[in-house]
């Protein structure tokens, strides 16, 4: 049961109230999706374990920084030029398509996106790829780079430009010197953001996977790069399944089977803050509910990591033959941060005491201006000014009688002895670092749809064809489904109160006294709520109720007095099915 998951999980997504395309009664926006009551719960729970996991259980601290951006931000962090996706565009019909998935389409290629757009134009005309909408022939259009990023103005008027956030990222990056701050200027230190980026995608496609708007929950985590270290110890044992780059370029390469551990020992993960981010990654999505025998982390090529990371994994998840991106696992080095420095006019290093006091050689200037200034009239600041940095940087150039230096690309040349050369022993109590940043990136909304695909079953009960879903009671819309056997005798009463008391316990409870008891179990099932409760006359009699588990359909009958206590335990993995039924075996 393999063949066309996904559109199956499309179709019960709508119809049951997971997810669904916005705005239908304006015919809906491609790239645009609604989660309905069961998908907003479960997203919502996918959040919550991740930030247990990613911020609780790491002790990092969690922000929500605003997704409507200033343009000197992204003029900054690279997006306004490189955030960019191919487009071809159909000679005939007009429509937009990416080139670069057109080629993969057509060809072995997996990842087209590091091709350069010179062969994707000589692949689109060597396969005679033609639009998808209307089958016109693509060959000679252009391909060109569009950018993604959504264009606002903030305020009235154009004076003021922003983007919508592609990434929750640069609202952790950009806050840095406050942030620092906070985190008493000792690293290392990590901040989460669990929120909204958008971008404005050529061909949004497979519902929710690929879509304008999406969640991110994000961790930037911040590291002096000579001195911190992971905690390996604590995930080396944890498997992995690796698609390294060199496997990738192989005609039948394979995957490497390992742990986190061994991978670092064969130089297979070469950054062990992004092996252990895989490590605290792999298990967290096995939490959720993601098929293990599904699920890999495959290294980027070099052509394919964007244009802030030295080194990139992907975990991936497959569904109907078709693998895609759940989460990015990068180490963005200090590119981020160098570049608000650089073009904001705050600091965004952070000072680091050394143990010791180091006395160090330091080379200085004095330039004499009443040299440079007659010699080289309105330039004379900007070339002192350009002498004091080259004596930081290279003080060998200092060792002739004359030192040149370049100004908004002009060269002047100085006498050394105006240049008021000399190097100095100073005592310093430590120096400004910029500090590095890994980056573990996952997007929520494929996580859902993962969730969902690999939890979707059919199989036949009492004759009768059922659809149901396997989820993890840690992230089930509804843990409990509680049900009057009949609207009658108090028993409706009864379940009313029964539910109530469950809510008060903190469980997420649904009831449902709405047709047949068979119909009812098939509802719950079809939206992998793990137990439903069932009052009938025994319950009014001697305080017991029938409680039934999803994926057995075996039913047990437990007290009253001890059901919410059961249930939580269940739900919290305090216990199994089996342990519950056993009780009720034994009488
Ligand atoms: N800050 C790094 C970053 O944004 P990314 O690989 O571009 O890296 C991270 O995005 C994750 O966000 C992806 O792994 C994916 O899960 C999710 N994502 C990206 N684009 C998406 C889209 N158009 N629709 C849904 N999810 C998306």
């Amino acid at each position: 049961m393999t063949e066309d998951i996904g559109e199956r999980v499309v179709e019960l997504a709508k119809r049951r109230g997971f997810f669904f395309q916005s705005n239908g009664a304006y015919g809906g926006v491609s790239g645009f999706y609604t989660y309905g009551p069961q998908g907003a719960t479960l997203k919502s729970n996918v959040e919550n374990a991740w930030r247990d996991r990613f911020a609780v259980q790491e002790g990092h601290q969690e922000i929500d920084a605003p997704t409507v951006m200033p343009e000197p931000v992204f003029e900054a962090s690279g997006h306004l030029d490189g955030f960019d996706d191919m487009l071809v565009e159909c000679p005939e019909c007009g429509e937009s398509h990416r080139a670069d998935h057109l080629v993969e389409d057509a060809t072995d290629i997996e990842d087209a996106e590091a091709v350069p757009i010179s062969e994707v134009e000589e692949m689109i005309a060597e396969h005679d790829l033609v639009c998808p909408n209307c089958g016109t022939e693509l060959a000679g259009e252009p391909v060109q780079d569009f950018n993604l990023m959504f264009e606002t103005n903030i305020g009235p008027g154009s004076s003021q430009p922003g983007y919508l956030r592609p990434e929750t990222a640069q609202g952790i990056f950009v806050e840095f010197p406050r942030l620092k701050e906070y985190a008493r200027n000792q690293l290392p230190f990590g901040v989460t953001q669990i929120g909204k980026a958008y971008r404005n995608e050529i061909s949004p496609r497979n519902s929710i996977i690929r879509v304008r708007e999406f969640t991110q929950a994000e961790l930037e985590h911040f590291i002096d790069p000579e001195e911190d270290e992971p905690p390996l110890e604590r995930v080396e044992d944890v498997e992995v399944t690796l698609y390294p780059a060199s496997e990738q370029n192989k005609e039948n390469g394979d995957y490497v089977e390992t742990t986190v551990g061994d991978a670092v020992e064969d130089g297979i993960l070469t950054n062990e803050w992004v092996a252990y981010y895989l490590g605290v990654a792999k298990p967290w999505y096995e939490r959720v509910g993601v098929d293990m025998d599904r699920f890999r982390f495959r290294q980027h090529l070099p052509g394919e990591r964007a244009h802030y990371a030295a080194d990139c994994w992907d975990a991936e998840s497959e569904i109907d033959g078709d693998w895609f991106e759940l989460a990015g696992l990068a180490y963005r080095s200090d590119y981020d941060l160098s570049k608000h420095g650089e073009y904001s006019d705050e600091e965004f290093t952070l000072f680091k005491q050394y143990d010791e006091p180091k006395t160090v050689e330091r080379a200085t200037v004095d330039p004499d201006m009443s040299y440079l200034g007659p010699e080289f009239g309105g330039q004379a600041g900007e070339i002192a000014d350009a002498l004091e940095t080259k004596a930081e940087r290279d003080r060998t150039a200092f060792d002739g009688d004359t030192v040149s230096v370049e100004v908004d690309g002009d060269e002047y040349v100085v006498p050394v002895e105006r240049t008021g050369f000399a190097v100095e022993e100073v005592t310093e109590s430590g120096e400004h670092i910029t500090p590095h940043v890994v980056e573990p990136s996952f997007g929520v909304g494929r996580v859902v749809y993962t969730v969902i695909a690999h939890a979707y079953r059919e199989d036949e009960v009492d004759g009768e064809e059922r659809t149901y879903l396997e989820l993890d009671a840690e992230v089930a819309p509804t843990t409990v489904g509680v049900f009057p056997l009949m609207d009658k005798d108090g028993m409706a009463e009864r379940a009313r109160e029964i539910a109530a008391e469950l809510r008060e316990n903190g469980l997420d409870v649904t009831y449902d006294d709405s047709g047949a008891i068979g119909r009812r179990y098939r509802r719950q099932d079809e939206v992998g709520t793990p137990f439903c409760v069932t009052v009938d006359y025994e319950t009014l009699e001697e305080g017991t109720v029938t409680v039934r588990e999803r994926d057995t359909t075996e039913q047990t009958r437990v007290d009253v007095d001890e059901l919410a206590e059961s249930l939580a335990g269940l739900r919290n993995g305090g216990g199994t099915f089996d342990e519950l039924l056993a009780p009720a075996d034994a009488e």
